[in-house]
C-alpha cells in the first residue's frame, strides 16, 4: 500500500494503485502523488514545474523575456507559450524597469517588525500580493487540468492570506468556464477577469461570478486585441467609455479594469465609474515595444489621484520588486507567471510555498527601508 496526497485539496488516501481522481476534489491524476514526492519548498515545486513545461519554459532564476530564453527564442508561428510578443520588448521592458530602480537603506531607528496587512477592496489580507489573472495552463504539455489549475490558484492564494484572480481565453467557452467552475467550488473566494466579450457574454459570465459570491469582476481591456480569439469562435472588442459604463453599472460588484498603460485610459476607466485599474501590459504579450509598467505607474497615479485602487502586474518577482510598485503608486502587486509556474510545479501548495516565500522577502525589503507598516510605504524609500 502506499499513501497518496493531493496538491489541489490537500487530502490523502492509502491505495496500490495510483487514485484515477481525488474523491475530495474530483482533480485527475496529474495532481496526485506519493507523499515522498510532495514538494517541500519552492526549489522543490520549481524542479517539479521544469520537468512539466519542459520545451515551454525553463523555470530560470531570471525571468526576464531575454533572447536567451527559451519561451523568447524567435518562434514564427508558433503559441506565445509564457513568452512575450514580438521580439520581447514589453516582456524584458517589465524587469529593467523594475531593476532601475533603487531603494534608499535605513538602518537606525528602533527595531521593528514589518506589519504587511492590507486592505483591499474592503478585504483584509495579509500582505498587498494577489496572483494575477492567468489562464491556458492545460496547454502546456498537458501537465494539468485547467481547472485544477484554477483552484490551486484560488486556494494556494487563500491559503497565503491573500486572493487570487482568474483569467479568459480561447479555450473558455460560457458553458465550459475552468475559472467561474473554481470559483464555484472555491465558494466565490477569488476574482474572474473576463476578456473583453461581447456585452451580451460578459454580462451573462458577470452575472454567473455574482451567484457564486465572487469579490470583484473585469476585463483586461488589452485583450482586445487577441486573435486567437476570435480565430475559436469567441471574438473580442475595443471597449468604449460607454460599454465599460454599461457593464459597471449591471454589475453590483467591484470593477477592475485590467491592461492599462496611459493616464489618459486610465482616467476613462475613472469617468466610467471602474473601481481599480490594473496598469498592466499583459506580462508584454499583447504588444511589443511598450514601456515597463514600473515606468508609467507614477504617471498613471498622479492622473488618477488617491481615490482609485491601482493594481500593477509584470516582471514582479520579488518581495523587494514588490515594494518598488508599491513606492511608485500601487495598491497591491500582480503575480503572473510565476503563479503559473508554481501551481503546474506543486498545485495549491507550490502556489502557497511561493505567496510565502514573496511575502517574506517583502518583510525583510520593508525592514532594510525603514516601512513599518504598508500604509506608510511611500516615495521616499526610493533613492
Ligand atoms: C501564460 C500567460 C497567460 C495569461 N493569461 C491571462 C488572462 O487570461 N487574462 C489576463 O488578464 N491576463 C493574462 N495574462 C497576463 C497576466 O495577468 C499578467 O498581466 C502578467 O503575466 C504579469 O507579468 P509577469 O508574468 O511578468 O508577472 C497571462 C500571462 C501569461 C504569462
Amino acid at each position: 500500500m502506499s499513501l497518496w496526497y493531493c496538491s489541489v485539496c490537500h487530502s490523502e488516501f492509502t491505495s496500490k494503485e495510483k487514485p484515477a481522481t481525488c474523491d475530495g476534489c474530483q482533480s485527475d491524476d496529474r495532481m496526485i502523488m506519493e507523499t515522498p514526492s510532495i514538494p517541500r519548498n519552492l526549489d522543490a515545486v520549481r524542479d517539479a514545474a521544469r520537468k512539466k513545461m519542459k520545451g515551454i519554459c525553463a523555470v530560470y532564476p531570471s525571468c526576464d523575456g531575454n533572447f536567451d530564453k527559451i519561451c523568447q527564442k524567435e518562434a514564427y508561428g508558433k503559441p506565445i507559450g509564457l513568452g512575450g510578443a514580438g521580439s520581447g520588448q514589453s516582456f524584458r521592458a517589465n524587469g529593467t524597469a523594475l531593476a532601475a530602480i533603487r531603494f534608499n537603506m535605513s538602518v537606525v531607528g528602533e527595531h521593528f517588525e514589518p506589519d504587511t496587512r492590507c486592505s483591499f477592496l474592503g478585504m483584509d489580507l495579509d500582505f498587498p500580493v494577489l496572483a494575477s489573472s492567468t489562464a491556458g495552463a492545460e496547454k502546456y504539455n498537458d501537465a494539468i487540468d485547467e481547472t485544477a489549475f484554477c483552484k490551486s490558484v484560488l486556494l494556494g492564494s487563500k491559503e497565503a492570506g491573500t486572493i487570487g484572480l482568474r483569467g479568459d481565453t480561447w479555450f473558455y467557452t460560457p458553458e465550459n468556464h475552468p475559472s467561474l467552475k473554481a470559483m464555484k467550488d472555491c465558494g466565490g473566494y477569488g476574482i474572474p477577469i473576463f476578456k473583453p466579450r461581447s456585452q451580451e457574454v460578459l454580462k451573462e459570465l458577470i452575472e454567473r461570478a455574482e451567484s457564486y459570491g465572487c469579490f470583484a469582476v473585469g476585463v483586461d481591456l488589452d485583450g482586445a486585441g487577441s486573435t486567437i480569439m476570435a480565430r475559436e469562435g469567441q471574438p473580442v472588442f475595443k471597449k468604449s467609455v460607454k460599454d465599460i459604463e454599461e457593464l459597471v453599472r449591471f454589475s453590483s460588484l467591484p470593477f477592475i479594469a485590467k491592461g492599462i498603460m496611459r493616464p489618459d485610459d486610465a482616467q476613462k476607466c475613472v469617468d466610467a465609474g471602474v473601481s481599480v485599474i490594473g496598469v498592466s501590459n499583459h506580462g508584454g504579450r499583447v504588444l511589443d515595444a511598450t514601456p515597463g509598467t514600473a515606468e508609467v505607474l507614477p504617471l498613471i497615479r498622479e492622473q488618477v489621484g488617491d481615490l482609485v485602487t491601482i493594481t500593477v502586474d509584470g516582471g514582479v518577482r520579488t518581495g523587494y520588486d514588490v515594494l518598488k510598485m508599491l513606492a511608485l503608486g500601487a495598491d497591491a502587486v500582480l503575480l503572473g507567471r510565476d503563479i503559473i509556474r508554481a501551481a503546474v510545479g506543486g498545485g495549491t501548495l507550490g502556489v502557497r510555498l511561493h505567496l510565502d516565500h514573496i511575502h517574506t522577502t517583502l518583510k525583510k525589503a520593508m525592514f532594510m527601508t525603514g516601512t513599518k507598516t504598508i500604509q506608510m510605504v511611500d516615495s521616499n524609500i526610493l533613492f
